[in-house]
């Protein structure tokens, strides 16, 4: 709106910041779930609506994981979910992608390939830095304005997310909106206590994160799943067996363990599992702690039972990531019992991350009023600890040199 007011979209060519990053299936390359690929087909649609001509970007994945794909795949379900055609280049700033993005009409859509192809992109710097980038430089010059709508990537000092609001005049987009807006809406700080259900396999983010909630006291209890789980246990110098500690040694995440314990010495109140779902050569046995021998896929049902009844309790319920390995259909039952027990509950219940959308589908609870699926995960959880997220100073900044003199 900003930029209509005061510049004029109509006939404008923008760059939009959208984060498609999905959950992909590691053996076909399938998205498994398309919520953030609707969610921002709305803002393409109303630039387009507009008058705009609209280049998206995105990354997914991270280079060396299994979901670093290519955007082909996503440019089909934008497509979809727009309804409007949308051109697909398999080069991000390469002399392909720059002749596309020349030739793109008024009322035309390109999507750009995985940003993350370009290596600056992964590079935390500042925005005056990454406004110097290749990165940028090359293709600044192309547009008349950047839309950040990515509210997922907010907490990434990366090019493609604080390098553009220096060099463009920039505005959020709809999503990144309509996240700031519920969640300052939602986020009332006397709605104590405050339960963090973390999982999934991002530890070394959720360990940031939880150094921020700590110390920033914006949380109560913490219950953990995943690998975070497993972590805070051999912190705690509770047996998780040979199988899982060699995982958690290739993964690398072992050197992490002096920052758990510091949290533990400090009193980061935190819950871990009691028993879990394992593999044991192939068969599946359900295994307390102390005893574990088989490989852990999967929380266990007296690990429910206690998380669901300190759940009873909270005023406010934040979630992210699975309990377990969810891929799998036969290890969803943990995070199952845990986001039924969550909306279930008396709190208010905000979801992050892409990775537990598709079990609250499944469960029917989609629409439930004491929900939020917010499409951040590490953004989410750093903007409820009360952080500064880079995106959002970025945009400030970009206001502060393009828009100041207008007003
Ligand atoms: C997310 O899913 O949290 C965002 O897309 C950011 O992805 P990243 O953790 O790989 O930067």
């Amino acid at each position: 709106d900003d930029i209509d007011k005061y510049f004029g979209i109509k006939g404008s060519k923008i760059l939009l910041r959208i984060d498609i990053n999905s959950p992909i299936d590691p053996e076909t390359k399938d998205i498994l779930d398309d919520s953030r690929i609707r969610a921002h087909a709305v803002t393409v649609r109303e630039l387009v609506e507009r008058g705009a001509a609209v280049v998206a970007m995105s990354h997914q994945g991270r280079p060396g994981d299994s979901d670093f794909v290519s955007l082909g795949k996503h440019a089909e379900l934008l497509e979809k979910h727009t309804g409007l055609p949308v051109r697909f280049i398999d080069d991000v700033i390469g002399p392909a992608a720059r002749e596309a993005i020349k030739s793109l009409q008024p009322g035309e859509v390109l999507l750009l390939d995985n940003t993350r192809l370009v290596s600056e992109e992964i590079i935390e710097a500042t925005p005056e830095k990454h406004a110097e980038s290749i990165f940028v430089t090359r293709l600044a010059p192309l547009f008349n304005y950047y839309v950040n709508d990515a509210f997922a990537t907010a907490h990434r000092s990366q090019p493609s997310i604080v390098g553009f609001p220096m060099r463009l005049p920039s505005a959020a987009g709809r999503v990144m909106e309509r996240e700031l807006t519920a969640l300052s809406k939602l986020y009332n700080p006397e709605e104590r206590p405050r339960v963090f259900v973390l999982g999934g396999g991002k530890v070394h983010d959720t360990l940031r994160i939880l150094e921020h909630l700590h110390s920033n006291g914006a949380v109560d209890r913490i219950l953990a799943t995943g690998l975070v789980a497993e972590l805070f246990m051999v912190a705690k110098g509770i047996n998780i067996g040979e199988a899982n500690l060699r995982v958690l040694e290739a993964k690398g995440l072992l050197s992490l363990l002096p920052r758990a314990r510091r949290l533990l010495l400090r009193g980061l109140p935190i819950e871990t599992p009691v028993d879990f779902r394992t593999l044991v050569d192939d068969h599946i046995e359900v295994e307390t702690i102390g005893h574990i021998k088989g490989v852990i896929k999967d929380i266990g049902p007296q690990t429910v039972k206690m998380y669901t009844e300190i759940m009873k309790e909270a005023r406010l319920i934040v979630m992210r990531g699975p309990a377990g390995v969810i891929e799998d259909p036969r290890f969803r039952e943990g995070s199952r019992e845990l986001v039924r027990a969550a909306i279930e509950s008396n709190a208010y219940v905000i979801v992050g991350g892409g990775h537990l959308n598709s079990i609250i589908a499944e469960l029917g609870l989609a629409g439930r009023p004491n929900l939020h699926i917010s499409t951040g995960g590490g953004a989410l959880l750093l903007f409820l600890a009360g952080e500064d997220l880079p995106g959002l100073t970025a945009l400030a900044k970009s206001a502060e040199k393009f828009f100041s003199q207008l007003t």
